[in-house]
């Protein structure tokens, strides 16, 4: 069958939006529709069926209809992500975590953990890691970091936790040697130490309920994901975050993303390099 002609009708195109947008909170304006078009047409092709309707009525219908809507998630969600992303954010994260750990010098049970909601592949938790073990050699604090995504897929390859040299093109050859062992296929596998302060699970941030299975946090990281968002699930999605926070815990935007018009919940308490946000 050749599916290169596959046309999305204006009318098919609404019925899917709108299921993807129920699901995930990701949106697609009718200038993305041609976006949603490339990247369902795969799962046509997969699934031998021969327009967008069949489509569209297999996810809703179909007794194996659950196991799509994985599918569906991972095709239309963005995943691009890299080691080391937004450094001067990254230095801002590490003076947050040197002050919480400063803070709970005092106490007798030391334990921080830190979300990294909508992980992707891994790279951002991995990268944390990192920073904890260069920042913090000897602390007797345990760090938990934990890493969500909606996608199936990206879950996946971030627990297999091997990348290939352009998402690491930010991480110095000290870094690659001290964290990172070289595979036989020339890929870089992350070494235990950090693999195993890191846990991953899927989790739907416009879900309240699955929000809350990984318990609260002292730091949240929640990059480059709210930007799929109309303004309703960006503010279903900061409540649900606000909710996991630990009083006085922080949370991290992307550098184009900001709460302004979206929620007064938080306190902004850095503009410089990076927005940072604060529950009081
Ligand atoms: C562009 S990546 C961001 C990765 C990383 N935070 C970074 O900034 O490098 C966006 C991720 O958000 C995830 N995502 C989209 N909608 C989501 C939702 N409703 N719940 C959880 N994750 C979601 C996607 O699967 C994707 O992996």
């Amino acid at each position: 069958m050749e599916y290169s002609n596959l046309n999305l009708s204006d009318d098919v195109f609404k019925k899917l939006k709108d299921m993807v947008y129920e699901i995930s909170g990701i949106f697609f304006s009718d200038q993305k529709k041609y976006l949603l078009e490339t990247r369902l047409s795969k799962r046509l092709s997969v699934l031998n069926l021969s327009n967008f309707e069949d489509y569209y009525n297999y996810l809703k219908y179909s007794p194996l209809k659950n196991a799509e809507i994985k599918e569906l998630l991972n095709s239309v969600t963005t995943n691009e992500t890299s080691f080391f992303r937004d450094m001067p954010q990254l230095e801002i994260f590490v003076d947050v975590l040197k002050q919480i750990v400063q803070s709970s010098a005092d106490k007798s049970f030391k334990n921080i953990r830190i979300w990294s909601a909508a992980c992707s592949t891994g790279e951002e938790p991995y990268t944390i890691g990192i920073l904890i073990k260069e920042n913090f050699p000897s602390s007797s604090i345990k760090f938990e970091i934990i890493g969500t995504d909606i996608s199936e897929k990206v879950l996946e390859s971030a627990k297999k936790g091997i990348y290939n040299g352009y998402t690491l093109r930010n991480a110095s050859q000290a870094i690659l040697d001290k964290y990172f062992e070289k595979t036989d296929d020339d890929e870089y596998k992350i070494k235990d130490e950090i693999k195993n302060m890191t846990v991953f699970g899927n989790v739907n941030l416009i879900d309240a309920k699955e929000v809350k299975k990984y318990g609260s946090f002292d730091i949240v990281l929640c990059r480059n994901v709210i930007i799929y968002f109309d303004a309703e699930s960006k503010k279903k999605t900061i409540e649900n975050i606000y909710e996991s926070l630990k009083q006085g815990g922080y949370l991290f935007l992307g550098h184009s993303e900001s709460l302004h018009s979206i929620s007064s919940l938080f306190k902004l308490v850095g503009l410089g390099k990076t927005p940072l946000y604060k529950k009081e």
